[in-house]
């Protein structure tokens, strides 16, 4: 189907300049493997695993045969006092990747549900423990934790939270980690460790007890790809053990293979309490999203509530619904059968190392890159983004698809990629970015 102007009225687009696009729009009609059609039968290769979430590439026929089967013997069960068998399938093969005791899954439908559920489940751990006190937390600039309203308060990129009101009370920003000597470091820089010390000084300021958790994704990725510097982490945890902070994760883009392991927290060697994860769970067949928690925090919140009662007041309608798990266990299944997390990272060197040889194109400002993710920063235009934008519709035009936040494009290829499609990648963003 061919969409005209009149087609495209009553539909308002997510994240996007809406006039701007359907004066010359860009249609996905079909997807296979890494590459995806657009409605003039154009070849477009996916640079940017849709939005980082194609993992295991477009339209698997596995997924959709999954989904098909438990549509046909059981559409929608609800989650509340009832359920059905495949959420704790699904529960279960979560928990066998997530590191160490975090153990409980709870399952929401989208990153940004995941995030507040984090936080819900930050505040009810502390409550439990008669710590009710401990309501605030700490987040970072340049950060991206999603659109509903516990994630835009945590947000560090201000078009994100500007004309939305002035967010949850409580929520301080620490520095975001990217320093000038970065510029165009491959993997984790050496220098910034220190910066991690801002949770102290946040601590310090507040008081350590009024601090409920510290989130912060491991690769910031929405903003471009800022790869955490060697111990910055390790110190993050530090310092919420030193001060009863729960400390969590948002690895809804490094999550399940993306830095090259299950998770970030595997890659980097630093645990999280709490974890929340959503892009790659279903290879994006079904919108699904979920929260894994450690046993302390858990344990905290069930001991607490008497009895047969409900120990967490929260859950979605649609959480665990049973084609997002039919999905979530055939995209699992794919990942172990294809070892496609070890494909990603043996693909990584050879990725970044085609990434950072644009290094020298005049319009790049800096590259920076960890397992099959990183950025490729432009300068700057006329106005801030418009260059991205511009650079953007030209490389699908070319042929390309790649996901820019502003004025940088972040390159995420499937895992199910070779080095030819790499290869095709840098090629088209070469010409591309060349002429400018
Ligand atoms: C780290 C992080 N958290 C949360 C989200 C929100 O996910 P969703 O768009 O599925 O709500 C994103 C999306 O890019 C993300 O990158």
């Amino acid at each position: 189907m061919k969409l005209d102007q009149d087609d495209m009225y009553n539909y308002w687009m997510p994240f996007t300049g809406n006039r701007d696009f359907k004066s010359d729009p860009r249609i996905m009609v079909r997807g296979e493997g890494v590459y995806v059609w657009n409605q003039n039968g154009d070849r477009v290769l996916d640079g940017s695993s849709g939005l980082f979430c194609c993992a295991a590439g477009h339209s698997r026929p596995e997924i959709a045969g999954a989904v098909y089967e438990q549509m046909k013997e059981l559409a929608y069960a609800p989650p509340f006092q009832v359920a059905q068998p495949k959420a704790f399938e699904l529960a279960r093969r979560v928990a066998a990747l997530t590191p160490a005791d975090l153990d409980h899954i709870f399952f929401v439908n989208s990153g940004s549900e995941s995030v507040d559920t984090a936080m819900k489940i930050a505040y009810a751990y502390h409550y439990a423990r008669g710590e009710g006190q401990r309501i605030r937390f700490a987040s970072r600039e340049r950060a991206y934790h999603g659109v509903n309203m516990g994630g835009v308060s945590l947000s560090g990129m201000i078009k994100n939270r500007q004309a939305f009101g002035p967010g949850l009370p409580g929520v301080a920003h620490m520095r975001h980690t990217w320093l000038p000597e970065h510029r165009m470091v491959k993997g984790q820089p050496e220098a910034g460790a220190e910066l991690a010390d801002d949770l102290e000084r946040i601590a310090m300021n507040f008081g350590p007890d009024t601090i409920a958790a510290c989130i912060v994704e491991p690769i910031a990725g929405s903003t471009g790809c800022l790869v955490p510097p060697k111990g910055y982490l390790e110190r993050l945890r530090e310092i919420c053990d030193r001060h009863g902070i729960l400390l969590i994760f948002d690895e809804v883009i490094c999550g399940f293979g993306r830095t090259g392991k299950p998770f970030a927290s595997d890659s980097f060697g630093v645990l999280p309490d709490i974890m929340t994860m959503a892009k790659a769970l279903t290879n994006a067949a079904q919108p699904m999203g979920a929260v894994a928690v450690n046993n302390k925090v858990h344990d905290a919140i069930m001991n607490a509530a008497p009895g047969k009662s409900i120990e967490l007041f929260h859950g979605y309608t649609y959480s665990a619904h049973p084609a997002a798990c039919a999905a979530g266990l055939a995209t699992l299944d794919i990942y172990e059968k294809e070892k496609l997390f070890d494909k990603a990272a043996g693909l990584s060197g050879y990725f970044l190392d085609s990434i950072f040889a644009l290094n020298d194109l005049p319009v790049v400002n800096d590259i920076r890159g960890y397992g099959l993710i990183a950025a490729v920063e432009l300068k700057p235009g006329d106005a801030p983004g418009a260059r991205g934008l511009e650079v953007q519709k030209r490389l699908f035009k070319a042929g390309l698809h790649v996901k820019f936040t502003g004025d940088t494009g972040i390159p995420a290829p499937p895992f199910v990629s070779e080095k030819e499609h790499i290869d095709e990648m840098c090629g088209i963003l070469r010409e591309v970015l060349g002429a400018y």
